[in-house]
């Protein structure tokens, strides 16, 4: 049974951002203890005034706590996004996940579920790949991947692998509705684990 969920995601536009805070919500609405998490972006804040969409997440982003694994420790789910980048997660993510070096070698994330999303410009960029990097990331942990093929969620044709949402060229294709109503779906599906 599923008591405690930690939410982890990095974001440099807000999309994914935009998710994490969507799954959070939707778990609040079931009283559920979750928290949300931002990984740590040495890079985040000139990074962020590249994309003009970034600006309008940066101060809520920034007011969250920093990932680390130590606070992921007492979790039974975590959810997981990064940024599709050249088909794979993005640097940040990378680093974060490296940084499981010893808690890994001792096996402490055994047993605990793991949801991934991403967001990719495109359906043709690798976003179900980047979905896969997270799964794998938590297969070495030991950690259980949970899938939700489409024939789990009505009305829905998307990847297995995970939450996966194409922004567009511009980043500025921002989870709508129709994500949102997923969201809702996945989170009631992963409360039944
Ligand atoms: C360095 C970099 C690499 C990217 N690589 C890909 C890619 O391989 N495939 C793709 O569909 N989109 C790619 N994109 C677009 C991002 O996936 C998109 O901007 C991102 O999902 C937005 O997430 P965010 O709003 O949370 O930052 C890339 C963007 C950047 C900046």
């Amino acid at each position: 049974m599923i008591k405690k969920v930690s939410i982890v995601f990095h974001s440099v536009c807000g999309n994914n951002y935009l998710i994490a805070n969507d799954f959070y919500n939707e778990f609040k609405n079931y009283d559920m203890d979750v928290n949300i998490y931002r990984i740590e972006d040495a890079n985040y804040e000139s990074l962020a005034e590249q994309f003009e969409v970034a600006s309008q997440y940066k101060e809520e982003i920034l007011k969250l706590q920093i990932a680390s694994p130590e606070k992921l420790l007492d979790s039974d789910l975590i959810i997981m996004g990064s940024p599709t980048y050249y088909g794979n997660v993005s640097g940040a993510m990378k680093i974060f996940m490296d940084s499981f070096s010893t808690y890994w070698t001792e096996a402490k994330f055994w047993g605990k579920k793991l949801f991934s999303f991403s967001t990719s410009g495109n359906a043709e960029g690798g976003g179900d790949m980047c979905l896969n990097c997270i799964n794998v990331f938590g297969l070495h942990m030991g950690m259980i991947p949970i899938p939700i093929p489409s024939n789990l969620i009505e009305g829905k044709n998307h990847t297995a692998y995970g939450l996966l949402h194409y922004v567009g060229d511009n980043s500025d294709k921002r989870p709508n509705e129709d994500t949102k109503t997923t969201i809702k779906a996945i989170t009631k599906r992963l409360l039944t684990l």
